[in-house]
């Protein structure tokens, strides 16, 4: 693994952002800018499979958090409120009534510090004590490593001063035929999960689990992510198409998805116990991307692993508490391969 280090260009703050590449021995190269922490290309088979943008302006012009480390809360909290040890607290509203992806300046906005180290690229900062309303000061490191069997590794540590709460993802869209190829309509899409967290109308968890049996979320056989996708069913309507957190079984093979035109397959294996299905419903071509791309609605896919959303307020959902001075971490692998 060689990591090299490029000026990237300044914030409106003027923060410098440096972009890092990792290159393995077989010619895959990943690379991930300090602004977000956010992974900023993926080329493997001499295509870039990653939806993003080629300066900081442009990520700065953005809401759709390509490619970032999303946090502290990634997905919705209802209200935005949630009582931690008999305390309430309020975050920044900023999704319909709900709270999504950190608030108003989540872990997607900052500027990360960049360290190499021998297991790879490490990415480190600190959310204050209340930032974004959230109790606790918290370090947060992410180690981002590519070996040469294609696995690209995502390792989330934290530690918190305070009794909080956590939830953190990395919201890369993927496009297998590449990341200028336009729709998803060549995907075909594999997720080993039986069971979904039912949404509201602000896509926001009802707290119901229910079967994929009988509905277009169904995956457990491959199928086209476009073939349901404007079926008439309340949970796919909501989303404009799929955005829904699946329920998984324990740190497998979760999900893939690969590209029937270019034969490049992207496996997902997780520690976590769920994972969004988001089909880039609310691209609408907007900001210019990589090379001049515009990415237009379902051009890139994320499988976002996760802890369940709301799970704050959801007594039957896995709890995402995290104690004070004990150590959170979790594992996320995205492996690629040709078939
Ligand atoms: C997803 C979320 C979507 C949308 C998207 C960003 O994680 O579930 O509803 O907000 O992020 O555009």
């Amino acid at each position: 693994m060689i990591i090299d280090r490029f000026y990237f260009g300044k914030t409106s703050k003027g923060e410098v952002v440096y972009r890092y590449t990792i290159k393995n021995n077989v010619g895959t190269e990943v690379s991930i800018i300090t602004y977000g922490a956010a992974v900023q290309k993926i080329i493997f088979d001499s295509k870039d499979v990653l939806l993003c943008f080629d300066s900081v302006s442009d990520y700065e012009k953005q809401d759709k958090y390509m490619g970032a480390v999303v946090g502290r809360f990634a997905n919705r909290i209802g209200s935005g409120k949630f009582t931690l040890n008999g305390t309430e607290y309020s975050l920044f509203v900023n999704n319909g009534p709900n709270s999504l992806h950190g608030g108003k300046e989540g872990f997607d906005k900052k500027v990360w510090n960049g360290h190499f180290t021998e297991k790879g690229l490490l990415l480190s900062t600190v959310s204050n004590d209340m930032e974004e309303g959230y109790p606790g000061e918290m370090k947060i490191y992410v180690l981002y490593s590519l070996d040469d069997e294609n696995n690209f590794s995502i390792e989330y540590t934290a530690i918190s001063d305070k009794d909080t709460i956590i939830n953190l993802t990395n919201h890369s869209y993927f496009n297998l035929g590449g990341h200028d190829k336009g729709t998803l309509k060549d995907h075909i899409v594999f997720i080993d999960s039986d069971k979904f967290t039912e949404n509201d109308e602000n896509s926001l968890p009802t707290g119901k689990i229910v079967d994929v049996e009988g509905t277009p979320m169904d995956f457990r056989k491959p199928k086209n992510i476009l073939e349901n996708i404007d079926d008439d069913y309340y949970q796919l309507k909501l989303g404009n198409g799929y955005d829904i957190n699946y329920v998984l079984k324990n740190n497998i093979v979760c999900a893939y998805a690969y590209d029937s035109e270019s034969d490049i397959k992207m496996e997902v294996i997780t520690d976590r116990p769920g994972v969004q299905l988001y089909t880039g419903n609310f691209l609408d071509g907007e900001v210019k991307g990589k090379d001049g791309t515009f990415y237009g609605k379902r051009s890139g896919i994320c499988f976002e692993t996760q802890g369940f959303p709301d799970a704050i307020n959801k007594e039957n959902f896995p709890s995402c508490i995290l104690k004070a001075g004990e150590e959170f971490k979790s594992k996320t692998v995205y492996k690629f391969t040709k078939i």
